[in-house]
């Protein structure tokens, strides 16, 4: 018995102190996913559970015989306890001819209380959640194999994240020169001057002033000044005077993004603004 409750303690030491081991080697093993020092830790925590049981049920029994009741009151107790039904059997409840060695000393308006045990089937519940406590620990947090809460939401987002991808495509590709407007919510106009500034700058000017390109804050256009036209300038471009088409790098969202911040630019009159180019048409 001593020795059984030392053990945990040895094998808690082992676990902690990895010095204690013969080489390095051995730290690193590892066995259904577990560290040698996490199979000593379980062990010693299913070691110190048994050993507890023991001590527990041990202590029951001397309480037993040393609350031992008179023989003749024994047998009368006995015999009382077998003829319960089957129902008190099951709740473990006191026969009626006991209830007064049942009753609590304190009383009320005459009305008094009994001790009564709590239902076996109470404490086997009980005992069964933390059964199934160890169970889950060492499933979900040791081996990693069932999946804590944390895990599943990273995965269902992952997942969604893709659907979503999938359906910006999908949904990008509902727009186009024909059905394309203007937008004017702060997210798609911010989103159209990252475009702007990732890949327009270095010809039409950081402010859209102009420079190889034409400058796209007046309303003078060689191609026209309606989303549609503007819409169409950018997804087909003009090769032969340097204009890219952007639909290769740019989808029709992102298009439609960029011309609602060209939009906001229109009348801004920056400084070392481009001369005007083709006719005076507004923006719409
Ligand atoms: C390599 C230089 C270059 C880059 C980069 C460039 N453009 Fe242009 N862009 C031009 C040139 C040159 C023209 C004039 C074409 C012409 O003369 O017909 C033009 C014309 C345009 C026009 C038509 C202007 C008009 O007056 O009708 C629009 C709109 C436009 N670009 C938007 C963009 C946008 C948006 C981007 C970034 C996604 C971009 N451009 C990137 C050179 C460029």
């Amino acid at each position: 018995m001593k020795n059984i409750l030392i053990l945990p303690f040895i094998l808690g030491a082992y676990s902690v102190n990895g010095a204690m081991l013969p080489s390095k080697q051995i730290l690193t093993t590892n066995i259904a996913g577990l560290s040698l020092s996490e199979i000593f830790l379980i062990f010693a925590i299913l070691i110190m559970s048994v050993a507890l049981l023991v001590v527990m049920l041990t202590l029951q029994k001397l309480a037993k015989v040393l609350l031992k009741p008179q023989i003749e009151e024994e047998s009368a107790y006995t015999q009382a306890m077998q003829n319960r039904t089957f129902w008190q059997k099951l709740g473990s409840l006191k026969p009626l001819s006991m209830e007064k060695d049942l009753m609590i000393k304190h009383e009320f308006d005459g009305i008094a209380e009994l001790d009564n045990p709590t239902p076996p089937w109470f404490m086997y519940l009980f005992y069964g959640t933390i059964a199934i406590s160890v169970v889950y620990l060492v499933n979900f947090h040791v081996i990693g194999n069932g999946q804590i809460m944390t895990h599943e939401y990273a995965e269902e987002i992952a997942v969604a994240d893709k659907a979503h991808e999938a359906y910006m495509k999908k949904f990008a590709n509902s727009v186009n020169e024909n059905n394309v407007k203007l937008l004017t919510d702060a997210k798609s106009v911010e989103d159209g001057n990252k475009i702007y500034t990732q890949s327009c700058v270095a010809c039409h000017g950081d402010k859209g002033q102009g420079g190889v390109g034409p400058n796209l804050t007046d309303e003078y256009w060689l191609h026209g000044g309606s989303t549609k036209e503007i819409f169409h300038t950018i997804t087909e471009g003009v090769a032969e005077k340097g204009m890219i088409a952007w639909k290769k790098t740019l989808n029709p969202i992102q298009v439609q993004h960029v011309v609602s911040y060209i939009a906001t630019m229109q009348g801004t009159k920056p400084a070392n603004a481009k001369e005007a180019q083709g006719e005076k048409v507004a923006v719409k």
